[in-house]
């Protein structure tokens, strides 16, 4: 294992996760991962910004020892969770003589899950500087982005701006930058959306302390380096402070055709006026594209039939999951089929009281839709056209 240099002073020692599918058993990876570590080496002191996931350590100790370091005087803890601190433990029998430089609250989070003991740990403020010797590392607390510990740090000598999981994305990729590419983009709009989005107002307070560094290169824990940070930094003043987008998620389950009918129906419906509206079928839910696709919509439509009296399971998850992320749609509305009664609305609309939306008057019919349901539909159209009129770009 080597490490790739980033500058001359600064070498990549981290690990590329090929292989991992599934993120806290919960989050589709679909392109795997990395975990970034960086290696910084001043005049007089050497720090390691973050380490790996502890399955990854000794692809890390590899590419440390690749350098020929012969100490490390810091080792920069900027999140505890186990993907980027798991391997504190390892490394500081390795480097007896590392410090952990951590927040306070970063200190109780190592103590508790990773058993790192106060002795090998310093406290850092928020804007406290350390001095490597011709090089400094700045620490910036964002606390809740995305736990309560996190901090970012700054370089100002290069202008490096080392934020582990804000701006990260889970990408396996053989190119350490991410050169502008689309994919880098789309794999980041996942990675918000699953991991950053819950934390929108938190991050929007903090944006300004990263813009206002106008950094010359943005380098998360996951994925690849922004050396042109305007790409990642114009996507998350959209995603996290942009007006929602002008369109409609039709989020929904069929069990005999009836729901999915007129889903379609709908969908049709909302076109004809307009209206950009994309139906997902949540049969085989991926987790992380449903929580894509709701970083711009403005409307949420739920889609279900009635199974025991309630929404489908998977409709529940869906909503579930929405309320979890708290994305920024603005109107809600179900619609679905049942076959004697049913409480799929109160149900629904009670597992998601983290969402800010209008809810509209549902579409239910009994057994498969008839006439007056497909009314109905175009007449659900047309509410959230209305709604929609405000963020209509002009012709
Ligand atoms: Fe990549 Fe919150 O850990």
């Amino acid at each position: 294992m080597y490490a790739r240099p980033i500058t001359d002073d600064i070498t990549w020692v981290g690990a590329i996760d090929w292989e991992r599918r599934l993120f806290d058993e919960l989050i589709p990876v679909p392109d795997g991962t990395s975990y970034n570590a960086y290696l910084v080496r001043g005049a007089d002191r050497t720090a390691l910004i973050d380490s790996v996931d502890p399955s990854y350590v000794d692809t890390l100790r590899s590419r440390i020892a690749s350098t020929g370091i012969d100490r490390l005087d810091y080792i920069v803890s900027q999140h505890a969770e186990q993907d980027h601190s798991g391997s504190l433990p390892r490394l500081l029998l390795d480097h007896p003589e590392a410090k952990v430089l951590v927040t306070d609250k970063g200190k109780r989070v190592l103590s508790d899950h990773l058993g790192v003991t106060a002795d090998r740990m310093q406290g850092v403020k928020d804007g406290e500087r350390v001095d490597l010797g011709g090089l400094t590392l700045e620490f910036l607390h964002f606390p809740w982005v995305h736990w309560p510990e996190t901090m970012l740090t700054w370089l100002p000598e290069r202008r490096i701006l080392f934020t582990c999981d804000l701006f990260g994305s889970h990408l396996a990729s053989g190119d350490l930058f991410a050169h502008g590419d689309p994919a880098v983009l789309l794999a980041a709009k996942r990675y918000y959306a699953e991991i950053m989005m819950p934390f929108r107002g938190t991050i929007s307070k903090h944006l300004g302390k990263v813009t206002a560094r106008a950094p010359a290169m943005i380098a998360p824990s996951h994925g690849p380096i922004y050396e042109a940070p305007s790409l990642i930094l114009d996507a998350y003043q959209d995603w996290v402070d942009g007006p929602p987008h002008d369109t409609v998620v039709v989020a929904y389950v069929s069990m005999h055709d009836s729901t999915h009918q007129m889903v379609e129906h709908l969908v049709e419906s909302c076109a004809r006026r307009g209206l950009r509206a994309e139906q997902y079928s949540l049969a085989d839910t991926d987790a992380g594209k449903l929580a894509m696709l709701l970083v711009d919509a403005a409307t949420l439509v739920l889609g279900t039939p009635t199974v025991l009296g309630g929404p489908h399971p998977k409709v529940a998850y869906a909503a579930t999951l929405a309320n979890l992320i708290r994305p920024k749609a603005t109107t809600l509305a179900v619609i679905g089929s049942f076959g004697w009664g049913g409480k799929v609305v109160e149900q629904l609309t009670a597992m998601t009281p983290n969402l800010e939306v209008e809810v509209l008057p549902p579409v239910l019919c009994k057994g498969v839709p008839k006439t007056a349901d497909f009314d109905a539909l175009d007449r659900l159209a047309e509410q959230i056209a209305r709604r929609h009129d405000a963020l209509r770009a002009p012709p």
